[in-house]
């Protein structure tokens, strides 16, 4: 049988999956607004992305205004994006499949046109980050230089993350993911180079470790820890991360989140501009999956690049446990079965990525019903 490996069932946390093709979070910036609330063009996203046992995981969605960055991502802060997410998690139930929601704060990665009283963006420390914020009008601009959090402002930024889980349960999602990854607020305070505060946040690597830790146990006492799940990005330079020698950072982080027996441990691999540096080719050195395999006793997921061969490859090695596409379900709304078929996959157009309407969000097309039927 064809990809066999990415067919076979998968039990995550209490569920039991049908198989291991799952979607990996995906801004798409196209909330509705005013408010940021998920509508029926996202409904209809999702459920034609939805499978029998097959594990969805939500775009990152800000859980707070203060963690917001980019304009149009569905939120879930309010009542009204609690609403506005039920009616998705509602359609990916009705076909059987499970839904995670993505947590996030971007930290520095934000812009003051987002913020509550045009105030700075938040982070570790008042480092900017080199590149470009998007507006609250789509713009790009210069990051700002962002205001430190004091140390009694950060179990405020926790509670948020518990407010969001809570919010989470309430809209009918099967879990939450904690983005950790990709150069955002849990990476910044897990990297030197973002994080330079000198209290029990800084420094050390235990102490930048600690928001990660106090973030994941603070979801889960709304959780349970079986149902939170958790992204890192070790070899990441998205948003002008990247850690100087990041194994030691990571090791530490994984070992300790292994201990709270989560649902998931999902790892992004570093794709052409890994580790700063050339790919990492899976030939040649391990990939982060294959590295942090051996201290991570749970079910890992790993996204980054894969084809469905690489991916089936990747299980078969006995690396990951599932694998998370990205840009491949953008353009395959039904890619499980087109996987499972091995039929040809439709190509993304990457201008249609971000913001918009259906163009190049629901109207990519399924298979033929010939082929489905056969
Ligand atoms: C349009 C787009 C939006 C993304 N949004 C998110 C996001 O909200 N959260 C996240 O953790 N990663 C995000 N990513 C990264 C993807 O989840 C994934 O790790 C990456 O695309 C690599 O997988 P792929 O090669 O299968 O596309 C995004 C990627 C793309 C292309």
């Amino acid at each position: 049988m064809r990809d066999q490996f990415l067919f076979s069932p998968l039990t995550v946390g209490p569920y039991r999956l049908s198989h291991r093709v799952a979607m990996a979070p995906l801004t798409r910036m196209r909330a509705g607004r005013p408010g940021d609330i998920p509508r029926a063009l996202n409904v209809e996203y999702y459920s034609q992305r939805a499978t029998p046992g097959g594990l969805i995981i939500a775009e990152g969605s800000p859980i707070s205004e203060a963690a917001k960055g980019m304009p149009a991502t569905p939120g879930i802060y309010s009542s009204n994006q609690v609403i506005g997410w039920r009616t998705v998690t509602d359609a990916v139930h009705a076909v059987g499949g499970r839904i995670f929601l993505q947590l996030w704060h971007v930290g520095r990665i934000s812009h003051s046109s987002h913020q509550p009283g045009a105030a700075l963006p938040v982070a570790p420390s008042a480092i900017a980050a080199i590149g470009n914020a998007f507006t609250a009008t789509f713009e790009r601009v210069p990051f700002e230089t962002p205001r430190a959090l004091t140390t009694s402002e950060i179990s405020g930024v926790i509670d948020s993350y518990q407010k969001a889980a809570r919010n989470a349960l309430e809209a009918g999602f099967d879990g939450v993911e904690i983005h950790g990854a990709n150069g955002y607020l849990v990476e910044q305070f897990l990297q030197s180079r973002t994080n330079v505060r000198v209290d029990a946040y800084g420094g050390s690597i235990a102490n930048r470790t600690r928001f990660l830790l106090e973030v994941t146990r603070s979801v889960a006492e709304v959780w349970g820890t079986d149902r939170v799940g958790v992204r890192l990005s070790p070899f990441g330079i998205a948003n002008d991360s990247g850690e100087v020698e990041p194994l030691p950072l990571y090791s530490f982080a994984i070992h300790e989140l292994a201990k709270l027996n989560l649902a998931y441990l999902h790892l992004i691999e570093p794709r052409a501009s890994g580790a700063g540096q050339a790919e990492v080719d899976r030939k040649d050195a391990p990939t982060a999956s294959g590295l942090f395999r051996p201290i991570w006793p749970g079910v890992l997921i790993a996204a980054g690049n894969y084809t469905p061969a690489s991916a089936n490859a990747a299980l078969s090695d006995g690396w990951v446990d599932a694998v998370a596409f990205g840009r491949l379900f953008i353009s395959n709304p039904d890619l499980p079965e087109r996987i499972r078929k091995g039929e040809p996959l439709n190509a993304y157009n990457r201008a249609t990525f971000y913001g918009g309407e259906a163009e190049g969000y629901t109207d990519y097309p399924r298979l033929g019903v010939a082929a489905l039927e056969s």
